[in-house]
This record gives C-alpha cells, sequence and structure tokens, in this order.
C-alpha cells in the first residue's frame, strides 16, 4: 500500500507543518499545503524557503534541487486541493476543538480510502478520530521539531484504527529515512511524556529562582545534550509546551507536569519563544540567546587541598593538576594515600596532553599524605569522602580546625544537604557544594547554602574557572540541577517500561528515542560537539566514590605532623602547617581545646572511630551577606 502513495497533504505550514512537508517533497513525493489564508500561506511558503535555503547555503542543497523541493509542494487555502491526495498529515496547532474541525473537513473532501493522519504532541488521536466517519482510517504521526532534522517519528494507532492504515504511515516514515516508533494513544506518547516532565520541570526550577536560565541550560547541555531545556522550550513554542504539559497533566494528574506558572505567564504575555522572539530568552538581541554560564575573570589557580582517596578524589587531584594548581591531598591511612600516588602516575601513561600535564605536575605540584595539616595553607579544600553523613561532618570539623581564614571548604556530597557540614564548622559562610555530574569532564555545579557568603560565592566561580572547568551556580537542593532534572527523567523511563506502554530497544531506535541525536550520524564529537563521554540523557548517573575514610587514631588527641608522602622536594609551599592548626584528621576523642563546645551536646559515635560532639548551637554565628539573599 506504501508504494502506491503518490501525494500527500499537510494542512497548518507553521513551523512543524512546513518541516513535515519539507520532509514529503524531499523524498520526492507531491505535496499539497494548506493554510488558513494568504498571509498564513505566505509565512508557510517563508519558512519553505528559509530552510531548504539553509541547506543551500551549507552546501547540502544545489539551488535547482532547492527548486525542484519547492515546486513539488503546491499551496492552498482551499481543502479542495487534498480531494486526490493518499494520505494527509494535520499539523494545526494544539487545540482539541481545532483539530476535530480540520478533520470534519477532511473527512468530507478526501477520498474515502485515504488516510488522515495528525501531528499531535499530545492530545488523544482517538477523540480526534471519533469526529470522523472513518476513524479506522485515522492514524497520529507525531515529528520533532525540526522535521528536518529529527530522525524519530512517533506513530500512533487507536484502539480503532485498521492495521492497513497503519502500514501506510509506517511505510511512508521509512520511506522518508526516519525511525520510527508505533505505540498507543496515551497523552504524550513517548517522547513527550518523558521530555516535557523534565522541561517543566527546568521551567520551575528557573521559576524558583534555584539558578539561572543560563546555568539550568548549561549544565545539562554539558551531559552531551544538543540544548539547555530552556532553550529547547524556546524552539519547541511555549505555548505547545504549556499544550502538552497541560494535556498530560489533564491524563495523569502527575504534579510534575502541571504547567510551571511561569510557562503560563509567558504564554499569557504573548511571548512563545523564538517565533516570537522571545521566550526565556530574547531572540531580538543575539548576545542573550547564547547560553553562556556566568564566569569570573580567569585567575591563576588556587592551591587545592583534596580529602579523599576514591576515583572522584584522584579524578579531582588529576583535574586541577591539568590546570596548574598546587594540590595537597589527604587520604585516610597510608596504603590509601599510596594508592592515590599510583593512580596519579598510572594517569601519566600515554603522550596526550592531558597526560604530559599531569606529568609535569606531578614533579613539582603535588604532595600528599595522611594529615589534615598538610591543607593549612589551601585555598580551596575539597572534600571527596564516603557519601556518609556522620564521616562528612566529622571531616569538616576537623578541616574547619586546620584551614587556614578565608579558606573555602567545598563538598562534593549528592546525598548531604551542604548546610549540614557548614553547620559543623565554625565557618558556615565559607562552606559550598562542588558536585562533577561527569568527574572527567568540565560542568562544576557550585551550590551555595542559605548561610554562604557572596564573596565566597564570586570566589568559588573563580576558583573553578581557574581551575579550567565550566561554574554553573545553584542553591542547596537535592540533585543540584543536572541530577534534579535528569534522575526523575531516567526515573519515568524505567516507570514507562514497568507499565508495558513502551519496550526496551536494543537497536538504532533506542538512540533516536533519546532525542539527543539528529539526523546526522557522519557528524564526530569536537570542541563544540561533545562526545560519548558528554553522557546524554540516558548515561548512568554517576555514583559516588566507594572509599572509605577512617580516622587517624592518635593517643589522647595529641597534635603531630603525619607520615607525608611528598611526591616532589621540588614544592616552594610549605608542607608544615601553623603549630595551632596542626590537627590530624578526626584524630582523638572530644576535643578540649575548641572555642565551639556546645551547650548541650548531643553525642553520637561515628563509624570511624571516637565520639564526637555533634553541635547543636547554631552555626550562623554573625551576620552577613548570603549568596542566597533575594535580588
Ligand atoms: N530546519 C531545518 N534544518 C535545520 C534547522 C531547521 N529549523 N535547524 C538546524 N537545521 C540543520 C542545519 O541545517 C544543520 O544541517 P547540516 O548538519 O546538514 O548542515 C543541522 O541541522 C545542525 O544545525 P546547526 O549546526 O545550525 O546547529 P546545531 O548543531 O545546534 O543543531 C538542532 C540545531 C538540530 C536544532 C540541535 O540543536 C538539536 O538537535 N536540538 C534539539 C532539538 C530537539 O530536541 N527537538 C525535539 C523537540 S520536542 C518536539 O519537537 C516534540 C513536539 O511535540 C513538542
Amino acid at each position: 500500500m506504501g508504494a502506491s502513495l503518490d501525494k500527500v497533504g499537510v494542512v497548518g505550514l507553521g513551523t512543524m507543518g512546513a518541516g513535515i512537508a519539507e520532509v514529503l517533497a524531499r523524498s520526492g513525493l507531491d505535496v499539497v499545503g494548506i493554510e488558513v489564508g494568504d498571509e498564513a500561506l505566505k509565512r508557510g511558503r517563508g519558512h519553505l524557503e528559509s530552510s531548504t535555503g539553509r541547506a543551500v547555503k551549507r552546501g547540502k542543497l544545489s539551488a535547482e534541487e532547492q527548486q525542484a523541493i519547492l515546486d513539488r509542494i503546491e499551496l492552498s487555502t482551499s481543502f479542495g486541493a487534498l480531494s486526490d491526495c493518499d494520505l494527509v498529515v494535520e499539523a494545526v496547532p494544539e487545540q482539541l476543538a481545532l483539530k476535530r474541525r480540520v478533520f470534519e473537513q477532511l473527512d468530507e473532501v478526501c477520498r474515502a480510502d485515504a488516510v488522515l493522519a495528525t501531528n499531535t504532541s499530545s492530545l488523544s488521536v482517538t477523540e480526534i478520530a471519533v469526529s470522523t466517519n472513518r476513524p479506522e482510517q485515522i492514524v497520529g504521526v507525531h515529528f520533532f521539531n525540526p522535521a528536518p532534522v529529527m530522525k524519530l517519528v512517533e506513530i500512533i494507532h487507536t484502539v480503532l484504527t485498521r492495521p492497513e492504515a497503519l502500514a501506510v504511515v509506517q511505510d511512508l516514515v521509512e520511506r522518508l529515512g526516519k525511525v520510527g516508533v508505533t505505540i498507543g494513544d496515551r497523552a504524550g506518547f513517548i517522547a513527550n511524556r518523558l521530555l516535557f516532565g523534565y522541561l517543566n520541570q527546568a521551567a520551575a526550577m528557573y521559576d524558583s529562582g534555584h539558578a539561572t536560565r543560563e546555568d539550568i541550560d548549561a549544565a545539562m547541555k554539558a551531559t552531551g545534550l544538543p540544548m539547555g531545556p530552556l532553550t529547547l522550550m524556546d524552539l519547541i513554542g511555549l505555548d505547545v509546551s504549556l499544550e502538552v504539559c497541560e494535556a498530560i497533566y489533564r491524563e495523569t494528574r502527575d504534579r510534575r507536569h502541571a504547567p510551571a506558572p511561569i510557562l503560563r505567564q509567558f504564554v499569557t504575555a504573548g511571548l512563545l519563544g523564538r517565533k516570537t522572539g522571545r521566550g526565556f530568552y530574547s531572540y531580538d538581541e543575539p548576545a542573550a540567546a547564547t547560553a553562556t554560564a556566568e564566569a569570573g575573570t580567569v585567575e591563576p589557580p588556587p592551591q587545592v587541598g583534596v580529602v579523599g582517596s576514591g576515583p572522584l578524589a584522584v579524578a579531582l587531584i588529576r583535574g586541577c593538576l591539568r590546570a596548574g594548581a598546587h594540590v595537597r591531598f589527604v587520604a585516610g591511612d597510608t596504603e590509601k594515600a599510596r594508592a592515590v600516588a599510583t593512580a596519579l602516575e598510572q594517569s601519566v601513561a600515554g603522550d596526550t596532553e592531558k597526560a604530559q600535564a599531569v606529568s609535569t605536575a606531578l614533579e613539582q605540584s603535588v604532595e600528599g599524605g595522611t594529615e589534615l595539616a598538610l591543607l593549612a595553607e589551601c585555598d580551596l579544600i575539597i572534600e571527596a569522602v564516603a557519601e556518609d553523613t556522620s564521616v562528612k561532618r566529622s571531616l569538616f570539623a576537623a578541616v574547619d580546625d586546620v584551614a587556614k581564614p578565608g579558606a573555602i571548604l567545598a563538598t562534593t556530597a549528592t546525598t548531604v544537604p551542604v548546610i549540614e557540614l557548614a553547620a559543623a564548622t565554625d565557618r558556615p559562610k565559607d562552606v559550598i557544594g562542588l558536585h562533577l555530574p561527569d568527574p572527567e569532564g568540565e560542568l562544576t555545579e557550585i551550590a551555595t547554602t542559605v548561610v554562604t557568603a557572596t564573596e565566597v560565592a564570586r570566589r568559588a566561580t573563580e576558583y573553578v574557572t581557574a581551575l579550567g572547568k565550566h561554574p554553573v551556580r545553584c542553591r542547596d537542593r537535592a540533585g543540584f540541577i543536572v541530577d534534579a532534572l535528569r534522575v526523575p527523567y531516567l526515573n519515568d523511563a524505567v516507570r514507562m517500561l514497568e507499565s508495558g506502554y513502551a519496550r526496551r530497544r536494543s537497536d538504532r531506535r533506542r538512540d533516536a528515542v533519546r532525542l539527543r541525536v539528529p539526523d546526522r550520524s557522519d557528524r564526530r564529537p569536537g570542541p563544540d560537539r561533545p562526545g560519548p563521554r558528554g553522557g546524554g540523557a540516558a548515561r548512568p548517573l554517576h555514583r559516588a566514590p566507594r572509599a572509605r575514610v577512617r580516622a587517624l587514631r592518635t593517643a589522647g588527641g595529641a597534635v603531630h605532623r603525619g607520615p607525608y608522602f611528598p611526591l616532589s622536594t621540588g614544592s616552594s609551599r610549605t608542607t608544615q602547617p601553623p603549630e595551632d592548626r596542626r590537627v590530624p584528621y578526626d584524630a582523638g576523642p572530644l576535643r578540649t581545646g575548641s572555642s565551639r563546645t556546645a551547650p548541650t551536646p548531643a553525642y553520637r559515635r561515628d563509624r570511624c572511630g571516637p565520639i564526637r560532639p555533634v553541635r547543636s548551637r547554631s552555626p550562623y554565628p554573625e551576620r552577613h551577606e548570603s549568596a542566597q539573599e533575594p535580588p
């Protein structure tokens, strides 16, 4: 039946309709494009000319081929022009009443054997089908924006669809060189059901002030997606985004699809994204549309201290060395410290530029050991130990004792709130979260608590930039930006699989469903195109290092210099901390010299050793400007 398909109609020549018409004409089909009036038809022609014109400019299409494609598309404002079409694809705005009216008209003018398809994003194909006298001939065919580029097409059957009608659309999708997935009629189908939970949460995240639009987009882009969620919503259209969220919410009552208030506000104000020149970004000023993270001036790298000995700690040290920073690392015991040194030496293998940078740095810029006192001169101290609140709290209290005034204390914790660790110190305003979704990648999420000082957040951003990373800022909330958006998305995919609606694919279709890779298989990763390491939504999640940090035991908590492992003797930096700040890592029982004894201490036995007080007094002794104060 597919072979007999010669002429296809498209109703509605907006972004999607024009894209679909172009794809059809490119495959050699004769196309009839319908719009409501002359103005709309002119706009539709404009879409077709500019999209094919872009291909000509890029040398993908000759001027003759462009003309041949445009010649195959007959434009009309009369439904009567569709009378001899084998198939008609409707692509009008996402309003059920409008779509039903269009289908009633199609039912009247089209041949009795013609298949009628809707490009709805989320509305019920069944509800559209029953508005005609041929519900068994109605199929959903859902293209993605931009239709000429995106490979995936969802093909939707209702309980009434005849297999022959479905086959017409399946054959067509194959003829177009797209990847079709055939599914039943549920709001949002597969892709939008997964995508819009994620997009809507990103809008809500922006609305709540958790992070800036640029940082949300930059963070998600750094995971390997072609564009950030807010930029993508601007591309899709905020009106379409709102409609899709509402349709899915109506069916599921899942609050993650309840449209973020800001989405409705934008739509009410007529700010619909790229097509109106303004949405989350303004497209009248080209610079504003570029999603770049706020970054300070690039300063010389800080002296960095890393506590921990697992893969994350090693990756952090390696990254800092590559950026030319001096690094001190502290491991839980001698064996672990040696393991870190060995891992660093092994990473020098090979003659890549990165290995060379680490090799040079190993000679000059790194020292390691088991004593926290090593960290006394560090500007930035990063904790990368076991994901265990009591271990981390003990460590923060001990680091607080040795770190110099003004040093920034950072945690890589993903499951412990940063504020809990800040509260274990006498300098909560100097404590931040540092999360690297990919420890070897560039993206670094900087989480500030309600008490982090503005100046500290600024300096942390500068340090991270100087360490060759890409900083994005957010508040101290579970999942920061990336995991808060991508983990529920992955969870939704698992739930969908579990419900039996969609299957897991082991072939190339799975990649298409990821919506990550448009039709450009010849593209190779490059500086501006993240490779597999960049991840993408389907990457395995970063797993926290498993290394357990053990306390060093010293008799009576006596302060002593530990067994350092200077990997070099050439360092000009001192390894000898000032006398009053030399404290072994989590050493000894209750410290008596501390001025921070809690009035009514609660006691907790740490996994790693001695009983320590858990402070119960307010950790915020002084008022200062917080990085999270409302602007
Ligand atoms: N029309 C036609 N072709 C286009 C295009 C458009 N609007 N925009 C870009 N292209 C082509 C370019 O010509 C270029 O082609 P080439 O590789 O053959 O030369 C290619 O796409 C790449 O374009 P650029 O180099 O200019 O830019 P990018 O590399 O940034 O790609 C993008 C642009 C393809 C839009 C890419 O950013 C992307 O894939 N973004 C994600 C899009 C996405 O997820 N869409 C799904 C939205 S959800 C949806 O549509 C469902 C709906 O129901 C709401």
